[in-house]
């Protein structure tokens, strides 16, 4: 049978651009042999609006079973209101807890039409392509014990722990080096090994995992705060970085930016290898809901395209397809197609989301 996808689109742009994923996977569908069983759900205000949660239990039993989920955006200030119980982001933070989705990715990958989009000048950006690994379900935002206490002495205290053990330092570190592998073969891991007890064990795990199952893959060891350096210095010496939760967090937020706009960014959370073999995976755009410009056929698609590309390589094995994905990206780019948050001081007019979709399907087909 066909590998199986459930869309969860949400709310705002999400139905928005998750309609031109929809086009790209019926494209490959039709033409090639990657066809795939796709399935569709509610999540976040859409499935609170229908169901009064969220995320709907049998969703949840749908996203265990499929073989990767692609997900849109939650949220909207018609939600705001709401408990934090039954707020939209609930139901996405639900999926990544009961998946266990530890290892998070995020490419850093500049288009070199978007090169002057940077901030950064063209030559330390232009062909950058970096993968940042983050730790996503253990360290300091999980840690016991925490809390605002008194300190007994008047005052208050707040507490968070910064806690990590081997298991979760090496099944993280297992994600980074296999991706690697498929990469550049080199990975960087950064920590504060200098002041953190967590560092000094971060560091001592990976380099286990390196030197017992992973010797074939260039490791080295970087301070996270003379990485964060490094990556606005001269970005393109990484290949693959892999950090915890709380840096990780900084980290590929501050690569993210070194090559342009949210609308460009996609993501995946991967979890433990299921019995096929594939990880559990949810693949999402960096962005959210974008209440501001949604149902006005503005959203940029291609965060959300290139997470479907992404699920191409990492659950499906199909390198070939997303590289055919992400070269047509490159050339609708290449010809000067911008949606409206592409748009600098050129004058060019913008085109819709369904027109960039088109346009993106239609690079495919002459590739
Ligand atoms: P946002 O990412 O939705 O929007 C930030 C800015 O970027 C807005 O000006 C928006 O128009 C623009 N933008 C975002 N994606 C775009 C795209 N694909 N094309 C063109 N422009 C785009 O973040 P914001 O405004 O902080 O949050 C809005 C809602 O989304 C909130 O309810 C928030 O909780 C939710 N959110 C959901 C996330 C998720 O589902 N993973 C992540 C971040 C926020
Ligand atoms: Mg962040």
């Amino acid at each position: 049978s066909n590998p199986s996808i459930l869309i969860l689109p949400g709310d705002g742009i999400g139905p928005e651009v998750m309609a031109e994923v929809r086009k790209v996977i019926d494209w490959f569908g039709a033409n090639t042999d990657a066809k795939f069983d796709v399935s569709e759900d509610l999540v976040g205000g859409a499935a609170y609006d229908a169901h009064g949660t969220p995320l709907h239990d049998d969703t949840m039993a749908k996203a265990q079973s499929v073989d990767a989920v692609l997900l849109g955006a939650v949220g909207g200030p018609k939600y705001d209101v709401l408990d934090f119980s039954v707020k939209p982001e609930r139901g996405l933070l639900r999926l990544r807890k009961e998946m266990d989705l530890y290892a998070n990715l995020r490419p850093a990958q500049c288009f070199d039409a978007l090169a002057d989009f940077s901030s950064l000048k063209r030559d330390v950006v232009a062909g950058l392509d970096i993968m940042i690994v983050r730790e996503l379900t253990s360290g300091i935002y999980f840690g016991e014990p925490r809390g605002i206490m008194d300190d007994n002495e008047g005052g208050r205290v707040g507490i968070n722990t910064q806690r990590y053990t081997t298991d979760e330092i090496r099944r993280v570190a297992r994600s980074a080096f296999e991706l690697a592998r498929r990469r550049g073969n080199k990975v960087c891991s950064m920590e504060k090994a200098n002041v953190m007890e967590s560092g000094i064990l971060w560091r001592e795990e990976v380099q286990w995992v390196h030197d017992n199952e992973y010797p074939d893959v260039e490791l080295s060891h970087m301070y996270a705060d003379a990485g964060a350096m490094q990556l606005c210095r001269w970005p393109k010496q990484f290949d693959v970085i892999v950090t915890d939760n709380l840096f990780g967090d900084l980290l590929s937020d501050a690569a993210a930016m070194l090559t342009g706009s949210l609308g460009m960014l996609p993501s995946a959370s991967l979890g433990q290898p299921m019995e096929n073999g594939r990880p559990k995976a949810l693949y999402e755009p960096v962005h959210g809901s974008a209440p501001d410009i949604a149902g006005q056929g503005k959203a940029n698609p291609i965060a959300c395209i290139l997470s479907f590309a992404m699920a191409l390589r990492y659950s499906f094995d199909m390198g070939d397809k997303a590289d055919l994905v992400e070269r047509a990206v490159e050339k609708v780019l290449a010809d000067g197609l911008r949606t409206a948050d592409l748009l600098g001081e050129e004058g060019v007019a913008p085109v819709s989301t369904s027109e960039m979709g088109d346009a993106v399907i239609a690079a495919i087909a002459t590739l």
